[in-house]
C-alpha cells in the first residue's frame, strides 16, 4: 500500500502491525503528481491527503486491484468520488477526529482578529511599546456578541458550544434547520442574507462543493455589518478571495481570520498588507492529537476494507 505523505507514525502503527507492506512518500513536501502515478501503481490502498487529486488519471494508475483510497482529511473534495464507485474503490474521510481542533482554530482567530492580538504583537516585539493607554488598540467585544454559523455539521456544532461558553447569541444556516441542533444549542436558524446581515462573527463549516463555491461573494459581504469579522477554517474557494480583499479594503467588513485559502498555497497579496486579517497555514486540525486520530482512522478504513468488512467512515455522497 501507499501513503501520500510522511504521517505521524502511531497513527500507522495498526497497518504495520498487520503486516502489511507500507510505502511511504517520506516527507513533509507533496509527492509530485507524477511520481505518485507511479508509486500508487500496483497497490491495494492509498492514503492520500488534500494535495492529491484522486480521479481517473490516479485509479487507473493505482490498478484495478486497489480498493481503497483513505483521505487524511474530513474534507474531499480532492476525490472523485463517482470515479471511485465506478471502480469499486472504497473511499473513506477522517469525520469527528477533528471537530474540537477545528473549533478550537476557528475560535482563536474570532478572538485574535476581534482583540487584535497580532498587531498587539507586532508592537511589544517592535520594541515601540511605550505603556498601557486607554484607548490603544480598542477590539471587539466577544462575550454576548451575535455568532452566524454557516453549516451546523459537527464542526460547526463544536464552535457553538465554544460560543455558548461566551454567551454568545446563537444564529445557523443549513440546508434545512435542525431542530434537536436547535435545542442542544438554542441557536436560530436563519436565511443566509439574515445571518449575515445580523452577525457580528460569521464563521463558515460547510464542505467545499459545486454549491458552496463562492457561497460568500461581493453580495454577501456587503451584507455584513461594517463591524463584523468573518472566519473561514474550512475551504478557501468557499470565500470569493478577491470580493474579500475589496471588502476589508473598503470597510464594508472590518475583519477576518483565515485558516485556507483560495489557491493554497498561494495568498491573495491584497490580503498580506491588510492589518485587520490574522492568517494561518490551514491548521485548523494540527495538534498531535488530532493528526494521530486522523492517521489512524486512515489505517483502520484500510484494515477494514482490505478484510471485506465495510469500513466506518466510508464516504457515500
Ligand atoms: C480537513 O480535514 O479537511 C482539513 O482541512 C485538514 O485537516
Amino acid at each position: 500500500m501507499f501513503v501520500a505523505r510522511r504521517l505521524p507514525e502511531a497513527g500507522l502503527a495498526p497497518l504495520r502491525e498487520a503486516g502489511l507492506h507500507v510505502d511511504v512518500h517520506d516527507s513533509e513536501e507533496p509527492i509530485t503528481r507524477q511520481e505518485l502515478l507511479s508509486r500508487a501503481a500496483g497497490a491495494h490502498a492509498l492514503i492520500t491527503l488534500m494535495s492529491e487529486r484522486v480521479d481517473d488519471a490516479l485509479l487507473d494508475a493505482a490498478g484495478p486491484q486497489l480498493k481503497v483510497v483513505a483521505n487524511f482529511a474530513v474534507g474531499y473534495d480532492n476525490i472523485d468520488v463517482p470515479a471511485c464507485r465506478r471502480r469499486g474503490v472504497v473511499a473513506t474521510n477522517t469525520p469527528g477526529v477533528l471537530d474540537d481542533a477545528t473549533a478550537d482554530m476557528a475560535f482563536a482567530l474570532l478572538l485574535a482578529v476581534a482583540r487584535r492580538l497580532p498587531e498587539g504583537e507586532a508592537l511589544v516585539r517592535s520594541g515601540a511599546w511605550t505603556g498601557w493607554r486607554p484607548e490603544q488598540l480598542l477590539g471587539a467585544h466577544v462575550t454576548g456578541a451575535t455568532i452566524g454559523i454557516v453549516g451546523l455539521g459537527r464542526i460547526g456544532r463544536a464552535v457553538a458550544r465554544r460560543a455558548r461558553g461566551f454567551d454568545m447569541r446563537l444564529l445557523y444556516h443549513n440546508r434545512r434547520p435542525d431542530p434537536a441542533a436547535e435545542r442542544e444549542l438554542n441557536a436560530r436558524y436563519e436565511t443566509m442574507d439574515e445571518l449575515l446581515s445580523q452577525s457580528d462573527f460569521v464563521s463558515l463549516h460547510v464542505p467545499l462543493t459545486a454549491e458552496t463555491r463562492h457561497l460568500i461573494g461581493q453580495r454577501e459581504l456587503a451584507l455584513m455589518k461594517p463591524t463584523a469579522v468573518l472566519v473561514n477554517t474550512a475551504r478557501g474557494p468557499v470565500v470569493d478571495e478577491a470580493a474579500l480583499v475589496s471588502a476589508l479594503q473598503g470597510g464594508s467588513i472590518a475583519g477576518a481570520g483565515l485558516d485556507v485559502y483560495e489557491d493554497e498555497p498561494a495568498v491573495d497579496p491584497g490580503l498580506l498588507g491588510l492589518q485587520n486579517v490574522v492568517l494561518a497555514p490551514h491548521l485548523g486540525s494540527a495538534t498531535r492529537e488530532t493528526r494521530t486520530a486522523m492517521a489512524r482512522l486512515c489505517s483502520e478504513a484500510v484494515l477494514a476494507v482490505l478484510a471485506g468488512r465495510e469500513p466506518a467512515n466510508a464516504i457515500s455522497g
